[in-house]
């Protein structure tokens, strides 16, 4: 586990060194729960949501029949008629229990606290003063249990008692605890009683739309992008020649005043979301549901997800939002723990039915063929970019050894990731700065450029910059060395095996070589 958090611990190091993530406004300080992008965050990024959209708008899989889906694409606004937000649950139910610590003023999902039953004394027998210290409070990731469980043993050296080895551990919601809150020590708390009960806090931002603060003027900022889709169902149906079943695709940017963001981008305030709403007849909701999900799963491995760190995971029925009829978590496994990356509900005909009731407009959908009308029945696969660019981040970072320029081997960091999310496809470099090599180097730079993103370095010995390339992911690294003016080859390296091979540097031949590799 240590490893694991010290694993964590460099990748965030990497993000922040190589202009991956940087906490947002940090020259202030930063804020909880905002990350900014880089300049190789935000082309990784932008290549994930590229891949996306591609795949799922311009270019869609082939459904059960053979024949590609019909998918189109929406941007809605952030901010909706707040009706929309009552209609969907959300004002109501889109909350999370919360706890407050009188002592340290900390907040906590009371969800996401876990207890741990440290000390070796059965509660209620012998001594009560230090039975009534036998709980401690973690967060529920390795490294605030280490931290919890290395302060149970210290206060239990101090009272003389015994912590068992491997300590039970249970939600602090567990029923068990009911009767027992007051000798609950908090995460941050030296002494117990001091969390209050939980109470329900809205997870939605609010602002005002317009110069009065009244409650006439209270906005949401949106929490998901899923309910533009849904109020925009029937502009789509009216306006383009589209039938059931046929999906809706949008990506943007969401918001949840989330009381823990943690584990770096992982859980965010402001984040961005890549949300699928598929519309089908009633009767096909199922079998819609199975292909989705298998789909989706399938695309987090096509990209370079190893299957054994991904899982799919099905809800229990108890897990089930009221809404949904099935519900499947594709699932990570972070340095800091295993968590959702993508979420695929079968969501009925609830939204749908929900926008009729509260809006008075007809959301039912008029079938030619077999004039039958009927509310269509909605799957939604909805993901998270950040946690999806945070997951191949993950994936892609490997400590391994390179030879330097004297043949020494020296440990190297490279980021592996799959060539088309890989922020620069390639980095020319002269091999020294004379004899043309710089002129020769910025030629083939200025001809791959329009073509992709590509990377020109000059300075430094050319082992450091391959490495440096190596630690942004750069799958290609191409030199003009003496050997170029000669015969007009140049070297390009592979990133993952360091191979070398010389290739013609004329355009054509270089661009149609990178681009065949860019494809395997
Ligand atoms: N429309 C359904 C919906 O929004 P969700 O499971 O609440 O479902 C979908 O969110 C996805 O959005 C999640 O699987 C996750 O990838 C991403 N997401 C949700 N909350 C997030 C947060 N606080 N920070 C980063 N990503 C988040």
């Amino acid at each position: 586990m240590a490893n694991e958090q010290d694993l964590m611990e460099r990748i965030v190091a990497l993000a922040k060194r190589r202009g991956f993530i940087y906490p947002s406004s940090e020259i202030y300080g930063g804020i909880n729960g905002f990350w900014d992008y880089g300049p190789l965050g935000v082309e990784l990024k932008r290549n994930l949501k590229d891949a996306w959209w591609q795949d799922i708008v311009r270019c869609p899989p082939a459904g059960p029949d053979g024949r590609p889906l019909q998918m189109v694409g929406l941007d809605c606004s952030i901010i909706m008629n707040p009706k929309v937000w009552e209609a969907s649950g959300h004002v109501t139910g889109f909350t999370d229990p919360m706890v407050d610590c009188k002592e340290s003023n900390n907040r906590y999902r009371a969800d996401q606290l876990m207890v741990i039953y440290a000390w070796d004394v059965e509660f209620g027998s012998g001594d009560d003063s230090q039975a009534r210290r036998v709980f401690a409070f973690v967060h529920n990731d390795a490294k605030s249990f280490a931290a919890a469980l290395s302060r149970a043993k210290k206060e239990a050296k101090k009272l003389g008692v015994k912590v068992v080895d491997e300590p039970p551990v249970l939600p602090l919601m567990h029923p068990e605890f009911e009767g027992y809150w007051q000798w609950v020590v908090g995460p941050d708390a030296t002494e117990p009683g001091t969390l209050t009960q939980p109470r329900q806090f809205n997870l939605m931002f609010k602002s005002h739309a317009g110069a009065m603060e009244d409650s006439a003027s209270l906005v949401y900022l949106r929490p998901e992008t899923a309910q533009g889709i849904f109020c925009n169902y029937k502009n789509v149906t009216d306006t383009t020649r589209i039938k059931v079943p046929f999906g809706i695709a949008q990506i943007g940017k969401a918001f949840r005043n989330e009381i823990n963001p943690r584990n770096f981008t992982f859980r965010s305030r402001e984040f961005e979301q890549m949300e699928i709403e598929f519309f089908c007849h009633p009767s096909q909701a199922d079998p819609w549901y199975a292909w989705w999900r298998d789909a989706r799963f399938k695309w987090y491995v096509d990209y370079g997800l190893k299957s054994s760190k991904l899982r799919l995971r099905d809800h229990e029925k108890e897990e089930l939002a009221h809404y949904a009829r099935a519900c499947a978590d594709v699932e990570y496994e972070f340095p800091f723990g295993t968590s959702e990356l993508e979420g695929i509900a079968n969501r009925t005909d609830f939204d749908l039915a929900q926008h009729q009731k509260f809006s008075g407009r007809d959301m039912t959908y008029f079938d030619d063929e077999t004039k039958e009308r009927f509310i269509p029945h909605v799957i939604e696969p909805s993901g998270g970019i950040d946690r999806a660019a945070l997951a191949f981040l993950c994936e892609a970072y490997c400590e391994d050894e390179a030879p330097d320029e004297n043949g020494a081997m020296q440990r190297r960091t490279v980021l592996r990731f799959h060539p088309r999310l890989a922020p620069v496809k390639a980095a020319i470099f002269p091999l020294v700065k004379k004899d043309g090599m710089p002129e020769k180097a910025l030629e083939i730079y200025a001809a791959l450029r329009p073509q992709m993103t590509a990377f020109y370095d000059e300075k430094g010995a050319v082992g450091r910059r391959y490495r440096r390339q190596d630690e942004a992911g750069t799958p290609f690294c191409i030199t003009v060395d003496g050997q170029t003016r000669e015969d007009g080859t140049v070297t390009i390296r592979d990133r993952d095996s360091m191979k070398q091979e010389r290739i013609a540097s004329d355009a054509p031949t270089l661009l149609g070589c990178l681009q065949d590799r860019l494809r395997r």
